[in-house]
């Protein structure tokens, strides 16, 4: 990547508030802090912890593999809840627990803590020993959490499969990781509707012969299920019988916590392996500085589901270890209104939010009146997560939900980091629309060109880790070579995230998506994230996705595919559509005017919220679409090609 020079400069900054730095967990002396003694900072934070045995060796580091706090020992559950029981903060609730159909429920954090037990010697009972898999295919409900405890309890990895993925999903994840069990549940609700996941289950383990030598099965909807009594088992009847006393192990601070199967929009899924100490560490530590949580008063809510790296360490593990009180919801955001999201808001109080770009443009398609319509005053920090966020989008996000009083944290981070790696600190960083800013303290990023030259201020090229941290995977399950291969072969030496970014005249860091996301257009790098920004800063358009298609002449020719705001008109769309263009030439340079317009009533999206760029180029370059079946919603393709038949614009 070279050509940077047509993109734009970002002037607006927000500094925080002089109240809102002068209260905050992190204040500006913690960079020099950490730059000063980067091993010696990492032991302060991992001091935050209760460990056994303290470790003899903050790291050992043999590129590409990591050591963290060597020598030492401790328990995640022990640290998620044992010791805010001990400590007198039982009473506290620790999730505030709101079902789709409007069910609620507030569990303490001593509550957590027998479920947990009980849960632990229920594992124990069907013989889970310490290294075991654990396959977890569940909605989202505190059994979930409870789960994932009770197996880091007793020192089972736990692999979370997210509760929207098929049978065929389901199956490779249980047969790579080689489970012994499975723990789900009849089903859950969504879209106002029970939906059912023991079936799938069933019908994974019916297709393939694995070790799974038994399936826990939680009751969430009460749907009519079938049961094999040699192999299911209710969650209720088992953990009834079950103690709730159970002494927590303590493992070694590098034994295995949990497996996470990328969701990969190419190739097969990657089992993104992590262990304990590093990454409590450094989940607790985030979550302390980037979203300032003051446990005795905030209401912190992470709307991801437990089955994405979001849910994990910022739903389970960094929260619980901070002892925060959060809000858990089951559901979609447009059930049963699409302002059911403001209306929790509302309900528990919730002060700290984090989501994603793609929910976030939703709500600005939907319109302001949903937020305005519930009392979002309770709010005092804002974070977002998954991909770039569009500097149009942090604006909207800072003023309409955010009252322009809330300091936004865009965290860049990926499964294979573990935590955020990169973000704003809220009380000390002044922030600019659209730039995740720069690498927290205690961690090193450089963007580095093709030959791994670090790039100076108003440069691009590949965002590459130099230096080990403590959440960072410690392999790809039962693949090394992969390991390998996908990460540090790129850049000798140096972690390759495969994503393309950039520095501004200031060092501000600007995430541009994955590199197979950028086009070549006659010998420019321009990145889709920059046009894509560029489109939905235009007042017509909601949603925008931006693919670079064969073109004779110019390499790759830009085709975009948009939402307006309001729908397709039926009249006048061709004056949109070259305004469109305009307005994209004006922004950025006319390198990036986009050679087609598409409009659409929707995009392609994974469950996580990433565009499959990929379908959309073989609909550009005039193809048969490809697999689309890890499609959050497998029709859209069809809807857009159906669509475009009467709605083309070509100049
Ligand atoms: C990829 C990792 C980390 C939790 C959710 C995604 C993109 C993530 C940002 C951000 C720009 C971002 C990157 C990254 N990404 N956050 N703030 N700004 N891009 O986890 O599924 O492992 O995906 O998501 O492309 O590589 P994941």
């Amino acid at each position: 990547m070279s050509s940077l020079e047509n993109l734009s400069y970002e002037e607006r900054t927000f500094a925080p508030s002089p109240e809102f730095a002068a209260q905050a967990n992190a204040q500006a002396s913690i960079y020099a802090d950490a730059e000063k003694d980067r091993l010696g900072f990492w032991e302060k934070q991992a001091a935050y912890l209760h460990w056994d045995k303290k470790w003899d060796t903050v790291l050992e580091w043999n590129s590409p593999y990591a050591k963290w706090f060597v020598g030492a020992k401790l328990n995640a559950s022990y640290n998620a809840l044992d010791r805010h029981v001990l400590e007198g903060r039982g009473e506290r609730v620790a999730f505030y627990f709101e079902g789709e159909p409007g069910d609620s429920r507030a569990i303490t954090y001593a509550q957590m803590l027998t479920d947990v037990k009980k849960a632990a010697n229920a594992l124990l009972e069907l013989g889970v020993k310490s290294g075991d898999r654990v396959a977890i295919y569940m909605p989202m409900i505190p059994e979930a959490a409870v789960a994932m405890l009770a197996c880091a309890r007793i020192g089972a990895l736990h692999s979370v499969i997210f509760g929207g993925f098929s049978a065929d999903s389901l199956i490779t994840r249980i047969e790579d990781a080689d489970a012994t069990l499975v723990i789900t549940s009849d089903g859950g609700f969504r879209k106002g509707a029970p939906f059912a996941l023991k079936p799938i289950v069933d019908e994974a383990l019916a297709a393939k012969k694995t070790n799974v030598k038994n399936v826990l099965v939680v009751k969430r909807t009460g749907q009519e299920t079938a049961f094999d009594p040699e192999i299911d088992i209710w969650w209720h009847e088992i953990l009834e019988r079950q103690s709730d006393i159970h002494e927590a192990e303590f493992f070694d601070s590098e034994h295995p916590l949990f497996i996470l199967y990328t969701s990969g929009t190419t190739g097969k899924p990657k089992g993104i392996f992590h262990t304990t100490g590093g990454y409590l560490t450094q989940a607790s530590y985030t979550h302390r500085v980037v979203f300032d949580l003051k446990p005795e008063t905030d209401v912190y809510w992470c709307t991801a589901d437990v089955g994405w790296i979001t849910g994990h360490s910022y739903v389970v593990y960094g929260p619980l270890i901070n002892g925060a009180t959060q809000v858990m919801y089951e559901g979609t955001p447009d059930t049963p209104t699409k302002g059911r999201i403001f209306e929790l808001v509302e309900k528990y109080k919730v002060s700290i939010l984090y989501t994603a770009p793609t929910l976030i443009r939703t709500w600005m398609k939907w319109g302001d009146e949903f937020p305005q319509g519930s009392d979002l005053s309770s709010l005092r920090l804002l974070g977002s997560v998954g991909e770039p966020i569009n500097p149009e989008a942090w604006m909207w996000y800072r003023e309409v939900i955010g009252g322009n009083r809330c300091p936004i944290v865009d965290t860049w981070w990926q499964t294979e980091t573990g935590a955020i790696m990169i973000s704003p600190l809220p009380g000390v960083t002044a922030t600019k629309p659209g730039s995740a800013m720069g690498a927290l303290p205690g961690i090193v990023a450089k963007v580095v060109d093709d030959e791994a030259k670090v790039v100076g201020k108003g440069g691009g090229g590949y965002l590459v880790l130099t230096q080990p941290w403590p959440s960072m995977l410690r392999g790809i399950w039962g693949s090394d070579e992969r390991y390998r291969e996908t990460y540090w072969s790129r850049f000798d030496g140096k972690y390759f995230a495969g994503d393309g970014a950039k520095l501004d005249e200031d060092g501000a860091i600007w995430l541009l998506g994955r590199v197979d996301d950028v086009m070549l257009v006659s010998g420019h790098n321009i990145s889709t994230t920059e046009v894509e920004s560029s489109l939905v800063s235009h007042p017509n358009v909601a949603e925008a996705a931006v693919v670079g298609a064969k073109d004779d002449t110019t390499g790759q020719g830009i085709v975009a595919f948009v939402i307006l705001r309001g729908g397709i008109p039926s009249v006048g769309g061709e004056e949109l559509i070259k305004e469109l263009k305009a307005h994209v030439a004006k922004g950025i340079g006319a390198i990036a005017r986009p050679k087609q317009i598409l409009v659409v009533n929707e995009l392609p999206k994974t469950r996580s919220g990433k565009i499959m760029r990929r379908l959309l180029r073989d609909v550009a370059e005039n193809r048969a679409v490809g697999d689309s079946t890890t499609l959050a919603d497998p029709n859209v393709m069809k809807l857009i090609q159906t669509g475009l038949a009467t709605g083309k614009s070509e100049d």
